[in-house]
Formats: structure tokens, C-alpha cells, sequence
């Protein structure tokens, strides 16, 4: 793991600020290989540092799986209501970058948002190239017409203002007013937009999967770290499930 000075990794990983770093260390809550950090400036192993007895959390980079409740917005502005990050610990809004959504979810839509502070991985998983699929349950306000089904896979569907048609989309009609879309891009309001194209509207939203991962059994405004070792694999990973 990198060398670097300790008030540094203080604060890049949320515990204080570079000038608070001080404070704890005279207040003995920092420990280095289970000795008392002695000064803020020390260069150390981030793999070595303890706080309040704890190793530094997630040094290798952060994600995790928020199951996203509806009423609350993607956004860092408390101006535009509440926000998932008033879900998540304060000390991953203080992490240096903080951590960020990887896509966005309407403020009603429900389900798997993923969080990280690793500008990597918003690209690997929201890059069109790498195709990652995610599964809405779509619910709409009048019975659905199987012809939808062959539409939405043709990959010519265009939404209005957008440059190029939607990509083929899977679409499952499971009962005459719900349905499950699979995406592998994420266009703004997207499946909204797509069904209101065609006259539905969408009156409820809830994203089942992303890539391989799911809910599992959290609960609305629940959350659990993934591995990080292995999040650039979106597609494969077992412990993601
Ligand atoms: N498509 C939408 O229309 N809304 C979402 O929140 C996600 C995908």
C-alpha cells in the first residue's frame, strides 16, 4: 500500500481534516503498526494506520450498493430536497474525492444505486462500450401491447433531442401493466422517455440489477460495501451478487 504523510491519508479517507490531523494524534487515537502515531507529518503504510482501533476503511477506493428509496434525489445540493447521501455515512462525504452516485436514479425511482469514490469506475460503469446491464421493473398506467417488445429491441427507437436512437432493449411483458426492461445505456429519464414515446406513462420504477449486482435482502435505505479488488470486472464477479 502507498507512503504518504499521515495527516494526508486522514483526511483523503474522511477522518478529519489535514490541520485536525494534529488533534488525534495527540489524543492517541491514531495508532502505526499498533504504536502510537507520533507526529501529523509522519510518512506511513496506509495498510499500517489504525483509528479508534479500526484499519482505514476502504483504502484500495470505495463502493458500494445503496438500495435507493423512493423521495430522495441523486444530487450533492441539499437545495434539490433530500439526497441518498444524507443515507450514507458522513465520513464518505468527507473522503477526498468524495463518493459520487455511478448514474443517476429519479428522486421516485427505486432500487440499486451504486456509490464510489473512484473516478474509474463512474466511467467503467456507465461507459456505453462496456454494455452493463441493468433491469427496471416498469409499471405503467394502462395494459401494455406486445408489439412494445419488438420496438424496443429494433434499435431504432428515437427519443426526442437525443443524437441516435435508443440501443436494443429487452423488454419481458409480465403482467398487462408491468414489465421488465433491460438497458445497457442510461440516457436521461430513459425508460420513462421510451415508454412515453409510445403513450405510456410510467408510474413506477425500480432498478433490480445493475450488471450482475442486486438487492440481496437490503432494505430501503439500506446499503453494504462491494469488494473493491474486483469492481472493474462489472460482469463477472460472484461476491457481487
Ligand atoms: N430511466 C428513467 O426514466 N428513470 C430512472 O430513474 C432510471 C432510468
Amino acid at each position: 500500500m502507498p507512503v504518504s504523510r499521515l495527516d494526508q491519508i486522514l483526511s483523503r479517507y474522511g477522518y478529519c481534516s489535514r490541520s485536525e490531523a494534529a488533534g488525534l494524534v495527540r489524543a492517541g487515537r491514531v495508532t502505526i503498526h499498533g504504536a502510537p502515531a507520533k507526529a501529523r507529518d509522519q510518512k506511513v503504510d496506509v495498510g499500517a494506520v489504525n483509528v479508534d482501533g479500526k484499519a482505514i476503511e476502504c483504502p484500495e477506493g470505495l463502493l458500494a450498493l445503496l438500495h435507493k428509496p423512493a423521495g430522495y434525489v441523486c444530487s450533492h445540493d441539499p437545495q434539490d430536497g433530500a439526497t441518498i447521501y444524507e443515507l450514507l455515512p458522513a465520513q464518505w462525504l468527507r473522503r477526498n474525492p468524495p463518493v459520487t452516485t455511478i448514474g443517476r436514479l429519479d428522486k421516485d425511482t427505486t432500487g440499486v444505486l451504486l456509490v464510489t469514490d473512484v473516478g474509474a469506475l463512474v466511467q467503467r460503469w456507465t461507459s456505453p462500450k462496456h454494455k452493463v446491464p441493468k433491469i427496471y421493473e416498469v409499471t405503467v398506467d394502462r395494459d401494455l401491447d406486445p408489439a412494445l417488445v419488438g420496438l424496443f429491441a429494433a434499435g431504432t427507437l428515437q427519443l426526442k433531442e437525443e443524437e441516435k436512437p435508443c440501443k436494443p432493449a429487452r423488454l419481458e411483458i409480465v403482467d398487462e401493466r408491468r414489465a421488465l426492461l433491460e438497458l445497457t445505456e442510461g440516457m436521461y429519464h430513459q425508460v420513462k422517455r421510451m415508454f412515453a414515446s409510445q403513450g405510456w406513462n410510467v408510474t413506477q420504477l425500480h432498478r433490480s440489477r445493475f450488471g450482475e449486482l442486486g438487492l440481496a435482502d437490503l432494505k430501503p435505505g439500506e446499503w453494504r460495501l462491494l469488494p473493491f479488488s474486483q469492481s472493474m470486472d462489472s460482469k463477472t464477479s460472484d461476491d457481487f451478487h
